[in-house]
């Protein structure tokens, strides 16, 4: 056993997103967005489940605030309902959707929580996805005008901003498989909605810097995976190049270098000429901040079945899995050293969200006690110390989750919180992993 410290400013935080937590689906004259129509499609959702009223965060967010101090969090990053603030995605502003926000940001400063406002995570708003969604370029302009109006109400007291959480997920799962909103299964479109994505990101950032009422960091959060050959022959570790191309590089480059690596696959030198536009990509390369979401990594073997990337994902055989994913912590020290080195980014970097699926329950005594959660903490948190120890400036560190939710096409059968909630009653219980957390932070290390 040795004594893990962190660095004296290191951040301590945890991560939620809007659709996943809030509920009041279509209430203060929120309009519904993509999740919304999805969910309410039978057989999208496991059970059929939705995130109408979910974990109520949005009436009862002073008493998840108030466990939030409780742990002794040093910052909360959660995300904006777009279509809360403009029901339409452009155009007429919902002041109450916007006062909703004011109160949340307002309670976390009153409890010494630093806000991280992410400006989109996953919900579209419908109106906007009606004509088009990402694969049009008019979303990107219209997220820039949307980030502009957030940031004139709430830079006065929010500093750090987030355009996107994993817009890889929000085109691959949203244009690609089909599984997420809005349930589009077409590679083409999938290229535009990533391109526009990341456009939409540059415009932002301008938008958000030009509006920002004081000092601002505008970040992103992408999810990264290293991707391993699934044996040592040349078919399979080519098939993992171009899967990381796909998986890391497609977000990566853009971002931290103004190029992009989309023409290494067809369907992208198909598009690349119509699709990328003179000054995107400078646009798109603008970051003070590298959100790092990481869960697992990806082993890939040659498939030339599988469109686009002719490569697929295979199940090693050996480790542990959390029910979703491979439970694979070292991972978390490559990727950091990966980015570093191939990168050598001069924005911030933070883990913006890492965790696991622990199917918990309450005990005779009313305890959780979520071991399992807090062995993955410690082996993944090591990791980052590790990258810390071997150079790479990580400044932070966010769990995922505050409060068990509505898991996406999973509906409510992952919980991830450190908080359990009963989702009959609402009830909210800590877990002993947000104890263990706690602790955490009072020291600013662990044991390991
Ligand atoms: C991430 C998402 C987050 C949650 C976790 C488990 O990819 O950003 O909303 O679904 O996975």
């Amino acid at each position: 056993m040795q004594k893990i410290n962190f660095p004296k400013d290191f951040t301590w935080g945890v991560a939620t997103a809007a659709y996943q937590i809030e509920g009041a689906w279509n209430e203060d004259g929120k309009a519904p967005s993509i999740w919304d129509t999805f969910t309410h499609t039978p057989g999208r959702i496991a059970h059929n489940e939705n995130a109408d009223i979910s974990v109520d965060h949005y009436h009862r967010y002073k008493e998840d605030v108030a466990l939030m101090k409780e742990l002794g969090l040093d910052a909360y990053r959660f995300s904006i309902a777009w279509s809360r603030v403009l029901p339409n995605g452009t155009g007429t502003i919902n002041k109450a959707g916007l006062d909703f926000y004011d109160r949340l940001v307002d309670e976390l400063l009153r409890n010494k929580i630093e806000p991280y406002v992410c400006l989109y995570h996953y919900d579209l708003p419908q109106a906007l996805q009606d004509k088009g969604g990402w694969p049009n370029r008019d979303t990107a302009y219209a997220f820039a005008d949307y980030a502009r109006i957030v940031t004139e109400h709430l830079s006065d007291r929010v500093k750090v901003w987030l355009t996107h959480n994993e817009p890889w997920v929000t085109a691959a799962a949203g244009y690609f498989d089909g599984s997420h909103a809005p349930g589009i299964k077409d590679p083409v479109a999938t290229f535009r909605a990533m391109h526009h994505l990341l456009l939409s990101h540059g415009l932002a950032a301008e938008a958000i810097r030009a509006s920002a009422k004081g000092p601002v960091k505008v970040g992103i959060t992408l999810n990264l995976n290293p991707v391993h050959p699934a044996t040592d022959s040349k078919k399979d570790q080519a098939a993992a190049l171009r899967m990381d191309t796909m998986l890391n590089r497609s977000m990566l480059d853009p971002l931290l270098k103004g190029t992009t690596p989309i023409q290494e696959f067809a369907a992208g030198r198909l598009l690349s000429g119509s699709l990328i536009k003179p000054g995107d990509l400078e646009k798109i390369h603008t970051l003070d901040l590298l959100g790092v979401n990481y869960y697992t990594r990806t082993v890939a073997k040659n498939d030339p079945k599988f469109p686009v990337v002719a490569a697929s994902q295979v199940q090693p055989q050996g480790n542990e899995y959390s029910g979703m994913w491979e439970i694979y912590p070292e991972g978390l020290h490559e990727l950091l050293l990966r980015i570093w080195k191939d990168y050598q980014p001069a924005c911030e970097i933070m883990v913006t969200e890492n965790g696991v699926p622990v199917p918990d329950g309450l005990d005779f005594d009313g305890r959780v006690r979520d071991e399992r959660r807090i062995r993955y903490l410690k082996d993944h948190i090591y990791q980052v110390h590790r990258a810390i120890q071997d150079g790479v400036p990580v400044k932070g560190y966010f769990h995922w989750t505050m409060m068990d939710n509505f898991e996406w096409s999973l509906g409510y059968g992952p919980r991830f919180g450190f908080v359990y909630v009963d989702y009959e009653t609402l009830k909210r219980t800590v877990k002993d992993s947000g104890r263990w957390f706690a602790g955490l932070i009072v020291d600013n290390g662990f044991e390991y």
